[in-house]
């Protein structure tokens, strides 16, 4: 039997930001943004990553598009390591990953047409010769739902929906494996979202691509993942597929999360009666033991010293937690 290999796959990962020295004989702090994630997500599948405000899920994604440093660890995009890559090598694994923004707005140049700020992505990555891009262009517009005549406005003249699927196109440009959503429809109206969501899974679908898709919003992780991470200061306390997630979640923190999501499933209401309080501990230079322990109801004093690993506990789910 051949065993596919991952498209992306990611070991011991670490992203440590140096704090700012408040005077020259201070000993440098590290920010612990990305602090030892290990994933594996499979052709066609979609991976949601969760976890509160700050538990490094962003920077997650921008390490493994290589748009931040990491300090240590592996990520293999279709079985190839890209974290020493550099130069020419680099820029032709760009192709490969891509990253659509929150706010495309921000990423987009204002002064440039739409087609022209999706063509430059073309021209960036030396895709096609010139009349191929063209074409290209006009395929890629049709594709995320914009018409011809959209490749003539200006960033500013779209809505928030259609400048998100301007983003999209631009991501397609190059035919990723991989495409990061980093909280692609948090900045819009719930009607929007429906549809861009809708218009992931339908481009999912028809070219094959692999998401990796962080969120904050269970429901549309709900929605659109196939199995779930929960990031929690930097590292993942629960991983599972969306079912065994949603119904039998088994780390305190994740069941905290998901009792603050409505539910009418009342196995579900009962199991997610944890309430999570207080503030997560600051991720520079995190103490040892669980770092869940100082909001944990079931805490006991091993949690405070003894760190627990993420282990399988049963055939698609991993917890990191003492007593389980
Ligand atoms: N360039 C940077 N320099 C220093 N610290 C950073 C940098 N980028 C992120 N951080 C810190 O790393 C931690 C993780 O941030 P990150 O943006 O990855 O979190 P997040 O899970 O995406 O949060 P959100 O849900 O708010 O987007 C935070 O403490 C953040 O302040
Ligand atoms: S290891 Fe201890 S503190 Fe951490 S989640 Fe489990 S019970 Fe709570
Ligand atoms: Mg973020």
């Amino acid at each position: 039997m051949i065993v596919p290999v991952p498209v992306l796959e990611v070991n011991n990962l670490k992203v440590y930001f140096p704090t700012k020295r408040k005077h020259f004989f201070e000993v440098h702090s590290h920010i612990h943004a990305v602090d030892g994630v290990s994933l594996k997500v499979e052709f066609g599948k979609t991976l949601g990553l969760v976890g509160e405000s700050g538990s490094g899920k962003t920077t997650t994604g921008l390490a493994i598009a290589r748009l931040v440093q990491a300090s240590s660890g592996s990520v293999k995009i279709m079985g190839k390591e890209v974290l020493g890559l550099e130069g020419e090598e680099l820029r032709v694994q760009r192709k490969h990953i891509q990253y659509v923004f929150q706010d495309p707005y921000s990423s987009l140049n204002p002064r440039l047409r739409a087609g022209r700020l999706v063509r430059e992505a073309l021209d960036r990555l030396k895709i096609g010769h010139t009349t191929e891009r063209s074409i290209r262009v006009n395929e890629l517009f049709r594709q995320v739902g914009l018409s011809r005549e959209h490749e003539r406005l200006f960033p500013h003249q779209f809505s928030g929906g259609q400048r998100q699927r301007l983003g999209i196109a631009r991501a397609l440009a190059s035919h990723p494996d991989l495409l990061i959503c980093d909280e692609p429809v948090s900045a819009l109206d719930v009607a929007v979202q429906a549809q861009i969501l809708n218009l992931l899974r339908r481009l999912q679908k028809e070219m094959g691509l692999t998401y990796l898709f962080i969120s904050h919003d269970l429901g549309v992780v709900q929605h659109m993942c196939d199995e779930i991470a929960v990031m929690y200061v930097g590292q993942i306390v629960e991983q599972a597929d969306r079912i065994s997630l949603f119904k039998n979640p088994m780390h305190p923190y994740t069941k905290g999360l998901l009792a603050s999501v409505p539910s009418a499933d009342p196995n579900r209401r009962k199991k997610t009666q944890i309430q999570i309080y207080g503030e997560p501990p600051s991720p520079i230079d995190p103490p040892l033991g669980c770092r869940f322990s100082s909001r944990c109801q079931l805490a006991e004093e091993r949690c405070h010293f003894e760190t627990p690993l993420l282990r399988k506990i049963k055939a698609n789910q991993k917890v990191a937690c003492h007593l389980i």
